[in-house]
């Protein structure tokens, strides 16, 4: 199998190297090229990404990704929103778990407000927000796949409000009662609110492409911070596994970034594409065994410096497949 890696910018540079180390530990077959994207390259070349990089993302059998600085500005194109949309990766699962709540965000990922359909005139700008039958029915099907083996479906929107998701609220309802799965519907303001409120009430959630971006976000309180939490950017024929959280330019290059949603994505990238549930879990089993001996990362309240918290997972891991 071979894994493209893409460190990206900022913390990027310091969580997936140890995401890296935990699949080589598991995994000796598997085969590692790096692929260099983002604003770092963008300033020393003049470009970002380019045909090839994608070529390159698209030739492996699964890619593993940190995380890309997008400057806010007029002209400056997301790294990652492209690659998104061109290996059409249009599922966007985001697990959120802990003490007595397991809620899976499945955000659509290819259109709504991220189509990239807008433009910025002398006194006005605007941003296009397009919804198609296609992109709705895939990821409602989706997220009824999981549904189906859990408790039920949360559709979030805006319906009372946005015309373009009374469209997509009909769809995911339609893929719903087709597929047999209880569902239930949750404005996305309120489900923001209602989520950290009552996490228990929640299995898995379906939501248009911005309005996902901010619930895992926000859902990342449950669990002490962005640091935690993986995601899946899946399609038909390519996946992609990151960090939820950005290339955190606050602490960049500090050794303080927490490895775990990196590594958490590694193990993801094992359940979902190198169908190995098995190594997926020895990496959640060394995280809890180091937790647990109180070895922490600053933003869990800990001492313990990136490299130093990554040593610790690799050293458990190597005790765990020893056994
Ligand atoms: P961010 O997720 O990078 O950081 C938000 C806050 O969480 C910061 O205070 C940061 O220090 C903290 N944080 C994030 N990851 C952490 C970790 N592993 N350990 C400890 N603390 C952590 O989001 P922000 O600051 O809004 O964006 C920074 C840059 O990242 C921007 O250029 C943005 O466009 C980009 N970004 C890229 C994403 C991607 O590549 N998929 C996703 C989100 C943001
Ligand atoms: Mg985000």
């Amino acid at each position: 199998m071979r894994v493209a890696v893409v460190e990206g910018d900022g913390i990027g540079h310091e969580v997936i190297p140890v995401a890296k180390r935990a699949l080589e530990v598991l995994r000796p077959d598997m085969e590692f090229f790096p692929v260099e994207v983002g604003y770092g390259r963008w300033e020393r070349t003049g470009q970002a990404i380019t045909e090839d990089e994608i070529d390159a993302l698209a030739s492996a059998d699964t890619i593993l990704f940190g995380a890309v600085t997008t400057p806010p500005s007029p002209d400056y194109r997301s790294v990652i929103v492209r690659i998104r949309k061109e290996l059409d990766l249009y599922a966007n699962l985001r697990p959120v778990w802990g003490e007595g709540f397991d809620i899976l965000v499945v955000r659509e990922n290819t259109e709504g407000l991220y189509s990239g359909v807008e433009k910025i005139e002398q006194d006005s700008a605007c941003t296009v927000r397009c919804i198609t039958r296609k992109g709705s029915e895939r990821i409602a099907r989706f997220a009824c796949g999981f549904a189906r083996s859990r408790t039920g479906l949360t559709i979030g929107h805006k319906a009372n409000v946005l015309k373009s998701d009374v469209f997509f609220r009909g769809i995911c309802i339609a893929e719903a009662n087709a597929a047999g799965v209880p569902w239930k519907e949750c404005f996305i303001d309120a489900l923001c609110l209602d989520i950290l409120q009552h996490p228990e009430r929640y299995d898995v959630i379906v939501t248009t492409n911005m309005f996902g971006d901010i619930l895992s976000d926000v859902a990342a309180y449950l669990v002490g911070g962005l640091g935690l939490l993986p995601s899946g950017n899946l399609g038909e024929r390519h996946a992609l596994f990151e960090p939820v959280h950005g290339s955190a330019p606050d602490i960049a290059g500090k050794n303080l970034a927490n490895p775990i949603a990196a590594l958490r994505s590694a193990s993801m990238l094992l359940m979902h594409r190198a169908n190995d549930p098995e190594s997926a879990r020895l990496i959640e089993t060394a995280i809890n065994r180091v937790r647990a001996r109180d070895v922490r990362t600053r933003d869990m309240g800990g001492m313990y410096g990136t490299v130093e918290f990554g040593n610790e997972i690799i050293r458990e891991l190597e005790s765990l497949i020893r056994r």
